[in-house]
């Protein structure tokens, strides 16, 4: 299986692609999660990984706690969206498995010089804090990143926190800089792609029919979510976006895309945090970046109904 290290800061649908890594162990190996702040701040999305390792029945997944506010500005959250817990909609029972002590930050720079190069994958799915804390701390890792598939930025879809920007990337405009110009082979799954992956009630009732506590949790949760996007993005659902990443791991070809120049805006106070894509080539600037803008829908949501079913 792939060994992976799961950087988030969960929210519901953090929750959803961090279940959808556990309950996939034959391709994907899931060798830490680390916490960072974002949806909420540090200290409970720490918890709420924890939470989801445990609904999982994988309490031995080793939780490790990195950087609680972004490189160079004050943290930005959204409880908006996820609830003043991160993880509004179903009750969980606080997480009795133990918090690392290792620095997230540490724990990404020793696990990718312990292992052979090329055979880590890093997946971001909130601000890039820890890994850009990472590469600035140890640039010898970058180039022992196998790659990194990560969910944030927009193009066509331009922002969901300001008119310009998505919020991953809007929190820590500097980490994204750092992370977009290291060099690190870089899959980005965006609004674009996301936006596509709805979760309608035909989806919602799929989750909830598992009747077991996963498939029951994850329905409250797109519900939570849903209460906030719905209206935002149309009638058909709220929008899965961070499975998208685990779901990549799994099933490339569900997925369509291209290779661009990505750079990020890091001064502009108009359109701070905006991902500047190349997609229609109008530079000489090199590609470092696979731009994802499609996906099969119903195979994406038959796949994570199936492989939740597992757990
Ligand atoms: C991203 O922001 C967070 O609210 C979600 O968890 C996702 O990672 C979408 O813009
Ligand atoms: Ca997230």
């Amino acid at each position: 299986p792939r060994k992976i290290i799961i950087d988030t800061d969960p929210g519901q649908d953090d929750a959803v692609a961090i279940l959808l890594a556990l309950a996939s162990p034959d391709e994907i190996d899931v060798v830490g999660i680390t916490a960072v702040a974002g949806n909420v701040p540090l200290p409970l999305t720490q918890k709420n990984a924890r939470i989801v390792c445990e609904l999982a029945g994988k309490p031995d997944v080793k939780v490790f706690a990195g950087c609680d506010r972004p490189l160079g500005r004050d943290l930005v959250t959204a409880e908006h969206v996820h609830g003043k817990s991160g993880l509004d909609g179903p009750d969980l029972p606080d997480p009795t498995m133990p918090l690392q002590d290792q620095h997230a930050v540490d724990f990404i720079i020793e696990t990718l010089r312990a292992h052979p190069p090329k055979t880590i994958t890093l997946c971001p799915l909130g601000p890039l804090t820890n890994v850009a804390m990472a590469f600035e701390k140890a640039p010898d890792i970058v180039d022992r990143v196998q790659e990194i598939v990560l969910m944030g930025g927009a193009y066509f879809e331009v922002g969901n926190i300001t008119p310009a920007a998505e919020f991953n990337i809007y929190v820590d405009p500097q980490a994204a800089h750092i992370v977009f110009s290291a060099g690190a082979p870089i899959v980005v799954m965006p609004l674009d792609v996301t936006h596509k992956a709805l979760v309608t009630q035909p989806r919602n009732d799929a989750f909830r029919a598992l009747g077991t506590p996963v498939g029951i949790a994850v329905a409250e949760m797109t519900d939570f979510f849903e209460r906030f996007d719905k209206e935002k993005y149309g009638s058909s659902g709220a929008p899965l976006h961070d499975p998208c990443v685990t779901a990549y791991l799994l099933r490339p070809d569900l997925f369509q895309g291209r290779n661009v120049n990505v750079m990020i805006e890091t001064r502009s106070e108009l359109t701070l945090g905006m991902t500047v894509a190349d997609w229609w080539g109008v530079t000489d600037r090199a590609p470092n970046a696979l731009f994802i803008g499609d996906v099969d829908a119903d195979g994406f949501f038959d796949l994570l109904t199936e492989r939740l079913g597992r757990l």
